[in-house]
């Protein structure tokens, strides 16, 4: 292509949606059973939110379950007339919110009255305070407040069956609809999950209580600001108009022994499309794909702290995705999740310490046949590389490829939607994007999916990264091919920024290290 001025190399979009748009690739099914637990009743309409399914025994407070605000096993230690009483916890939510809140240091006492002993509410009083007008403070606390508080406390209606938890090393899924997702972060911004000793450490929380008390850092308390703000208008918009679609949380596990056996794939990598483009970004230019999270093993990361990178900002900006908090246990290395569905409510600027909320935006994307819409987030989390040389150990690159491929792999075999990713693992995680780019070009080879990458404004890498796939694909390298070679990298101790002209050495070379020690001058 000899457009001038284009920003991107290698196949056009077009050429990715082979010509039939970004709405024609396949996606997973909704089909009840074991593994699927579906928690409104079919079929979904678009008219009216789905109706809530109930099986005829609900649980609520198991070991296999999301554990219940209203669950009646839900008690709370009071003083009373100077004596301790049990109290079930639901019945104090809801009597505190019987009474009007009128402002943030009121919401704080309504929340600690069934929440023990918590850290001050700092960032919640510096918003409502510093941050927002008065009239805009008021608005809240007269007109949305009221409203998400309504919210919260029809849980018992609104999702009256089992939640069922998405644990360790099981392939499973959840589909709610977006008014029952809309209802259980309602109840997350109120705080009224119980914490749960037993399991408190593998699974990340989804009550705000921490964005709440994150630190008095100034630039920490503007970044929490923001994303009140996101937070605020997701709720001003799903309590003025109910949502009608549904969302399928699905984690994916594959066992060591099933995984592909990459130093015997003989894949062409060249047969494996890629657009890199050095402008744009996954969730404005990724519609229609398998849009890359670069998660957390902890989904969300930072997203009710001060974090504000990739992940906790798509997290913000499609609210949706928070809920995952709830019952997605800590990803193990052989596992992915994948949203499907989630809607996109806000618009931002800036990333990191210069994010902005930028107002509303009216998610367009179509509904697949279930209700959902068309847009899938793939939550892969990376390796976090303190020492850089750490990354090229093969048992480091294998974690992040077998990583990768869980994410990508899919149980449909045709026309699956190309991956949109970027720099995975390269930002907070601090690997090499000239690595983590070839990784994941494996793995979609292997998954038997396009690469669309957005290198986030770096040329550099853009250029370097489609001379790469040329050579790849005018060479007929193969999967396993390049795995040696990246496995021969390690052991020279090369500079990362070598790792390019090393494989092409090593290609020549028909990996005779003796050569390629000349070639980068080692002797
Ligand atoms: N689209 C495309 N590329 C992007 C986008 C975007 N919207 N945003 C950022 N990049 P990072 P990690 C590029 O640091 O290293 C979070 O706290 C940009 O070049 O978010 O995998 C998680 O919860 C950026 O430097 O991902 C984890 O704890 C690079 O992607 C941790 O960070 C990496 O983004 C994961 O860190």
């Amino acid at each position: 292509d000899t457009q001038p001025n284009k920003s991107w190399l290698g196949s056009s979009i077009s050429d990715i949606c082979k010509g039939k748009g970004p709405w024609s690739f396949s996606v997973t099914p909704v089909n009840i059973s074991k593994y699927h637990a579906v928690l409104y009743n079919l079929p979904v309409t678009l008219k009216t939110p789905p109706t809530p399914h109930c099986s005829s025994r609900p649980q609520h407070w198991d070991e296999d379950h999301a554990r219940m605000p209203y669950s009646e096993r839900n008690l709370y230690p009071v003083k009373e007339n100077g004596a301790d009483v049990i109290k079930l916890r639901w019945n104090i939510i809801k009597e505190t919110y019987s009474e009007p809140i009128n402002n943030s240091r009121e919401l704080e006492s309504a929340i600690m009255s069934y929440s023990g002993s918590v850290p001050k509410f700092l960032a919640l009083h510096y918003f409502f305070e510093e941050v927002l007008s008065l009239e805009e403070a008021e608005y809240f606390f007269k007109e949305l407040l009221p409203k998400i508080i309504k919210l919260a406390l029809d849980l018992p209606d609104i999702v009256p069956g089992s939640l069922p938890l998405l644990k360790k090393n099981h392939n499973r899924s959840v589909s709610l609809s977006q008014l029952q997702i809309s209802c259980l972060m309602a109840n997350a911004f109120l705080c009224t999950f119980p914490w749960r000793k037993d399991v408190a450490s593998t699974y990340p929380g989804v009550n705000f209580v921490r964005l709440y008390t994150s630190s008095a850092r100034p630039k920490r308390q503007r970044c929490v600001s923001e994303k009140l703000k996101c937070l605020m208008h997701y709720f001003r918009r799903v309590t003025s108009k109910p949502p009608v679609g549904v969302v399928t949380f699905e984690r994916k596990f594959i066992p060591r022994g099933s995984m592909p056996r990459w130093d015997t794939l003989d894949n062409n990598l060249g047969n494996t499309k890629i657009h890199i483009n050095s402008s744009g970004t996954i969730e404005d230019d990724g519609l229609g794909f398998l849009q890359v999270d670069f998660a957390n093993r902890n989904v969300g990361g930072g997203v009710l702290g001060y974090g504000c990178v990739q992940e906790e900002i798509r997290f913000v900006i499609c609210p949706e995705l928070i809920i995952s908090r709830l019952f997605v246990e800590q990803l193990g290395d052989h596992e992915a999740v994948v949203v499907t569905g989630p809607e996109r409510y806000s618009k931002y600027s800036g990333y990191g310490d210069t994010f902005e909320w930028g107002g509303n935006v009216e998610d367009d994307t179509p509904h697949d046949e279930y209700g959902r819409r068309r847009t899938s987030v793939c939550i892969i989390d990376a390796t976090r590389f303190n020492k850089s040389l750490d990354q090229f150990y093969s048992s480091a690159m294998l974690r992040e490829l077998n990583k990768a491929y869980v994410g990508f792999s899919s149980r449909e075999k045709e026309n699956l939607a190309p991956v949109a990713t970027g720099n995975w693992g390269c930002g907070a995680f601090r690997g090499s994007a000239a690595l983590k780019s070839l990784l994941q070009l494996m793995a979609c080879s292997a998954a038997g999916r396009d690469l669309v990458y957005f290198s986030f404004g770096d040329e550099e890498l853009r250029d370097e990264l489609y001379n790469m796939y040329l050579f790849l694909a005018n060479n007929r390298v193969t999967i396993t091919q390049l795995w040696r070679f990246l496995c021969g990298f390690a052991t020279l101790s090369l500079p990362q920024g070598k790792l390019y002209a090393y494989i092409q050495q090593a290609f020549f070379d028909g990996k005779k290290q003796p050569t390629i020690k000349k070639f980068f001058g080692i002797t």
